[in-house]
C-alpha cells in the first residue's frame, strides 16, 4: 500500500548547495544571509522592510509588542486560526475578542467587526486562512473609520495577493512563517515584513535580546528583548527557497485545480465543499481542506479521517476551534454555539494529502479511497 504523507518540503540541489556553502564559512547566525533573506521576502510582500526571526508565533508575538498593545487592550480576532494567532496575543495580556468567520473561506467575516469594537479596543489581528488573504477592502475601512490598527497574519499566505496587492503588506505589519509543510520551508521560521522602519527595527531589537541595533555592545541591552534570531543556515534556505517561490506556487495550485476537478462528483453527490477563491484573490495554496456535508459531526470526520489513515493517507482536522481549547475555555469563557460558522468549519474539515510534487494518480487515489470513506462513514 503506498502511504502519501499529509505535506512534503520541496528541497532541490538549489537549496542543499547553498546550505553547504554557508557551513563552510565562520558566520552561522547574525551574518550577512539574514538582510539578503529579510530584503527578498520585504519583496515578495511588496514592502520596505523584513525582520526574520525563528518562528511564524515570534514574528506575531514581536509585532504585538512593537504596537504596544498589553494589558486592559482587547484585539478582534478570529477562533478559525492556528492557536499561535490569538497566542500572541495572551503573551502579552491582551484580550482576545473573537469574532466568527466567512463560511466561504474561513476568514474573518467583516460583518462581525464594529458590533464588536469596545472602548478598549486597539486593533485587529487578521488572519490570511489556508493562503487566502481576508477581505482587505472592508477590513481597511473599518479600520480607518474606527482608528484601529491590524496585524496581517500571512503565516500561511505566502505569495498571495488580494486585488494585486500582496499578502503582508495590508497591516501595520505582516508575518510569514516557514515551518516544512509551509509552502516554503527554513526547518523552522517566520519573517515579520513592513513598511514601518521604526517598527521593523524595534523588533530586530527585540528579536536580539534587546541589544541596540546601531551598534553597542554584546552584552548592552536597551530594553526587554528575546532570542527570536534566526540563523545564517535557515536564511540562506529560506532565500533559496525563495527564487523558486513563483514554480512552487503554481506547482501548487495545478495539484489544487486537479483536486477541484477529482472531487467535483462528490460536491454533486455527497454535499462535499471543496475550497472557494473569491473574484480578486490569488492563491497562495498552504493546504487543502475540503470539507464534508453541512451537518456533519467531528466524529463523523473523525471516522472519515480514520479510513483515509488506515489506508496510508496522511490528513488532518483543521482547525480546531481556538476558543474550545481548554485553556481558553477557561480565560475567556468560551463554549460550544459561541460561534457557530467555526465550529462548524472545525467540525467538517479535511485537509488532504498536499504538496507539489503530488501526482495525478495519487489524487486519484486519494479521492478514490475519500468517496470510500464516506460511504463507510456516513
Ligand atoms: C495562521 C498561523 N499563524 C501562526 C502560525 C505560527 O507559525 P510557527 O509554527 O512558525 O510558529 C502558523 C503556523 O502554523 C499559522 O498557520
Amino acid at each position: 500500500m503506498e502511504e502519501i504523507p499529509l505535506s512534503r518540503p520541496d528541497l532541490t540541489d538549489l537549496e542543499r548547495s547553498a546550505v553547504v556553502k554557508v557551513l563552510q564559512t565562520p558566520q552561522l547566525s547574525l551574518g550577512p544571509r539574514i538582510p539578503q533573506f529579510e530584503a527578498a521576502a520585504a519583496k515578495v510582500a511588496g514592502v520596505a522592510h523584513g525582520v526574520a526571526v525563528n518562528s511564524g508565533t515570534s514574528g506575531l508575538h514581536l509585532i504585538v509588542r512593537a504596537l504596544g498593545w498589553g494589558e486592559g487592550d482587547e484585539v478582534i480576532t478570529t477562533p478559525f486560526s492556528f492557536i499561535a494567532s490569538s497566542n500572541c496575543l495572551l503573551f502579552e495580556r491582551v484580550k482576545p475578542v473573537f469574532v466568527d468567520v466567512d463560511p466561504r473561506t474561513g476568514n474573518i467575516d467583516p460583518a462581525m467587526i464594529e458590533s464588536a469594537i469596545t472602548p478598549r479596543t486597539r486593533g485587529l489581528l487578521v488572519v490570511d486562512v489556508f493562503g487566502h488573504p481576508a477581505d482587505y477592502d472592508a477590513i481597511e475601512a473599518i479600520a480607518a473609520r474606527h482608528g484601529l490598527r491590524f496585524i496581517e497574519d500571512s503565516c500561511e499566505a505566502i505569495g498571495a495577493r488580494h486585488r494585486d496587492r500582496p499578502a503582508g503588506s495590508f497591516g501595520a505589519a505582516g508575518c510569514f512563517a516557514f515551518y516544512p509543510n509551509k509552502q516554503i520551508t527554513t526547518g523552522e521560521g517566520g519573517m515579520i515584513v513592513t513598511d514601518d522602519a521604526k517598527l521593523a527595527d524595534l523588533c530586530r531589537s527585540m528579536r536580539n535580546q534587546g541589544r541596540d541595533t546601531t551598534g553597542g555592545s554584546w552584552l548592552g541591552h536597551v530594553r526587554l528583548g528575546f532570542n527570536y534570531r534566526m540563523s545564517d543556515i535557515q536564511a540562506t534556505l529560506g532565500t533559496a527557497q525563495l527564487e523558486r517561490l513563483d514554480v512552487i506556487l503554481a506547482e501548487r495550485a495545478k495539484v489544487a485545480d486537479a483536486y477541484a476537478r477529482r472531487l467535483a462528483p462528490l460536491v454533486e453527490s455527497q454535499g462535499v465543499e471543496t475550497p472557494q477563491v473569491l473574484p480578486g484573490v490569488t492563491m497562495s495554496w498552504f493546504v487543502y481542506v475540503m470539507r464534508l456535508a453541512e451537518g456533519t459531526t467531528a466524529e463523523g470526520r473523525d471516522r472519515v479521517m480514520a479510513h483515509l489513515r488506515e489506508q496510508g493517507i496522511g490528513c488532518n482536522n483543521y482547525f480546531a476551534p481556538i476558543h474550545l481549547q481548554p485553556f481558553y475555555r477557561e480565560l475567556l469563557g468560551t463554549k460550544e454555539g459561541d460561534f457557530p460558522v467555526t465550529e462548524s468549519l472545525g467540525a467538517r474539515g479535511i485537509a488532504l494529502p498536499f504538496f507539489n510534487k503530488l501526482t495525478e494518480s495519487q489524487i486519484d487515489r486519494v479521492a478514490g479511497v475519500l468517496a470510500d470513506a464516506i460511504d463507510k462513514s456516513a
